[in-house]
């Protein structure tokens, strides 16, 4: 029976015995033996479009990423190409297969990036035969990285965080998962830029700029989450104190009762700096110098 189908419908072909053949039967042949329905979903994918003369069903069918049917299924699993967790193939040759049509964008993006030289292979991320990849979709993306990335998962969970466990954003907001020049993968060129693309009122330029903000908003903000307001690193006056002496404050020669706070002490307790220095991302007013208003 095996030995007929072979032979028939999705045979091989004697005169090019080195090189596996492709099949006659196309998915017609495969599906013969490989009714599963967890892999019918491609049919109605980006990939299923036989409209499209780019998309797999539109040329080989299931060859065009599986290879040559050649010897299969006599051959095992090992005569075709198998992708993700537990292939045999190896991920060179897994990913090859997808970057024959994806060169571009995708592959100058890819074989720069940490992702790459981790060898992941494209199937560590990408499902081909679901109908929707979830992956791609803001609402489920994040589940498929926490599968490798278990601490950005609880950072997530922490009370005040990008709205990432809502499903109003993803990884990809800020990442780009295929690879970047900048450090940590991110979507722009350095890491404010990424920021300013939601967070636009942040850039300024201002009268008077707050260095570290210009410099570097993870000076003070946790993105992945933190346990502080305002996703902050840590709470106010810690967090100014880290950079900011306690003790060459100029208030402390001020009298008391001229600050607002009332007494000195209300600098670190209650007050926080904060309640003064209200404008710690940069201000525009004459006299912002201290970031007062
Ligand atoms: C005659 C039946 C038959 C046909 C036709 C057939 N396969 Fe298979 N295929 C099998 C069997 C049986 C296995 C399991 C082999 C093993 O475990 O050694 C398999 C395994 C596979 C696997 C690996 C699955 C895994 O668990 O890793 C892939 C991928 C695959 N086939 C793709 C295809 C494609 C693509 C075609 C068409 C070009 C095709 N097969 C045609 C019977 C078939
Ligand atoms: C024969 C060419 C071809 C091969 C091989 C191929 N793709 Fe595609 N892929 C396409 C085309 C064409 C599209 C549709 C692009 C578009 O609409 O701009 C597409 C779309 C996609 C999309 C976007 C789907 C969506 O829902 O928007 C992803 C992700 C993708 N491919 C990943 C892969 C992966 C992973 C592999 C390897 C396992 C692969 N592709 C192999 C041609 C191919
Ligand atoms: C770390 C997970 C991950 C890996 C590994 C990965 N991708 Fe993607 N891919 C994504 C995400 C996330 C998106 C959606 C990007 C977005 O939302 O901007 C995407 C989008 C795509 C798209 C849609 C077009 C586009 O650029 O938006 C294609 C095509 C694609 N990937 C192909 C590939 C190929 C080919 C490989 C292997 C060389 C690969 N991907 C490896 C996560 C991954
Ligand atoms: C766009 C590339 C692509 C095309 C076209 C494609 N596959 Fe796959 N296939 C994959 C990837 C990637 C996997 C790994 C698991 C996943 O992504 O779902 C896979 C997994 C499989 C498996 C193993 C499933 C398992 O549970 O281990 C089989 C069998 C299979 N494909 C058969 C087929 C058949 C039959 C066709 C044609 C109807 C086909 N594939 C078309 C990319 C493709
Ligand atoms: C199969 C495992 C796996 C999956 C799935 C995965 N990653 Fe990764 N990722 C890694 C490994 C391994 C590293 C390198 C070690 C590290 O930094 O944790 C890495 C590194 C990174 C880095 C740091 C890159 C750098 O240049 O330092 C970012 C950002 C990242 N991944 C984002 C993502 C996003 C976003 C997704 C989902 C779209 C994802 N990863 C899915 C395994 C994975
Ligand atoms: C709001 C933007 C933003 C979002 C959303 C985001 N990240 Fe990041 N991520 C960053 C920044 C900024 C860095 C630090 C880059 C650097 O090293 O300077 C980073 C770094 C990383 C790193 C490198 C290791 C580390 O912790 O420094 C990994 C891995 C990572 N992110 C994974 C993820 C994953 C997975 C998701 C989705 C669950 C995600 N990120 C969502 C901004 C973001
Ligand atoms: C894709 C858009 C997007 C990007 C990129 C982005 N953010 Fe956000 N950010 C948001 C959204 C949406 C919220 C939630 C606003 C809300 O809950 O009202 C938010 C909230 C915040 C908050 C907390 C607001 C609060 O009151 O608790 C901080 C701090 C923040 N982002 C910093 C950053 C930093 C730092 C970066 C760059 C590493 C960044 N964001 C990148 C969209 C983005
Ligand atoms: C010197 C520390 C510091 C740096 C650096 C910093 N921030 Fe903040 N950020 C704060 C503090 C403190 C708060 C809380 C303000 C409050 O409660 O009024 C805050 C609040 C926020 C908020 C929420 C409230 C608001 O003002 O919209 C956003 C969004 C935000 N920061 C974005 C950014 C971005 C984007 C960057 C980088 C361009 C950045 N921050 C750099 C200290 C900093
Ligand atoms: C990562 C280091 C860092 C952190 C954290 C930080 N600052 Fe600054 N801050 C600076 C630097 C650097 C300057 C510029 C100093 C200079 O020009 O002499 C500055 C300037 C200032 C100034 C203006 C001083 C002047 O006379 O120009 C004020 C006010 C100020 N910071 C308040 C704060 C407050 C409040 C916080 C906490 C919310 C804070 N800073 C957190 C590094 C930091
Ligand atoms: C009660 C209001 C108030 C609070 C609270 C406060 N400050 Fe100030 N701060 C001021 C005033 C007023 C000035 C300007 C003094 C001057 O112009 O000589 C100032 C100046 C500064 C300067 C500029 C110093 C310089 O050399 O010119 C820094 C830095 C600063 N404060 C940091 C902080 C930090 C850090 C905290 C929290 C630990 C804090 N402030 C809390 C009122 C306050």
């Amino acid at each position: 029976m095996l030995a007929s189908l072979l032979m028939t419908g999705a045979g091989w072909s004697q005169d090019e015995a080195d090189e596996p053949a492709f099949s006659r039967g196309g998915a017609d042949g495969c599906l013969g033996c490989h009714r599963q329905p967890e892999l019918q979903g491609i049919f109605v994918s980006p990939h299923g479009e036989r409209g499209d003369a780019r998309t797999p069903f539109a040329q080989l069918e299931c060859e065009s990423c599986h290879g040559a049917q050649g010897s299969h299924p006599m051959g095992g699993r090992e005569s075709v190409v198998t992708f993700g967790e537990g292939a045999l193939t190896p991920v060179d040759e897994q990913n090859a297969a997808c970057l024959n049509c994806h060169e571009s964008p995708v592959g100058a993006e890819w074989h720069a990036g940490e992702h790459a030289a981790q060898d992941l292979s494209c199937a560590s991320c990408h499902n081909s035969h679901l109908a929707k990849d979830p992956v791609l979709a803001e609402a489920t993306q994040a589940d498929v990285c926490y599968d490798c990335h278990q601490r950005q998962r609880g950072q997530a969970q922490k009370p005040y965080a990008h709205p990432v466990r809502f499903g109003k954003m993803d990884c990809s907001s800020c990442h780009a998962p295929h690879g970047s020049a900048t450090q940590g993968s991110l979507k722009r060129l350095t890491l404010n830029e990424t920021c300013y693309e939601c967070h636009a009122e942040k850039r300024g330029p201002f009268a008077f700029e707050h260095q570290p903000v210009t410099e570097d908003c993870a000076l003070c903000h946790a993105p992945h989450g933190s346990n502080h307001p305002a996703m902050l690193t840590r709470r106010a006056p810690l967090l100014c104190q880290q950079c900011h002496s306690q003790a060459g404050h100029p208030s402390l020669s001020l009298t008391a009762g001229s600050l607002p706070g009332g007494s000195p002490s209300a600098l670190v307790l209650g007050g926080s700096c904060l309640n003064c220095h209200a404008q710690v991302h940069g201000s525009n007013h004459p006299s912002g110098i201290t970031q007062m208003r």
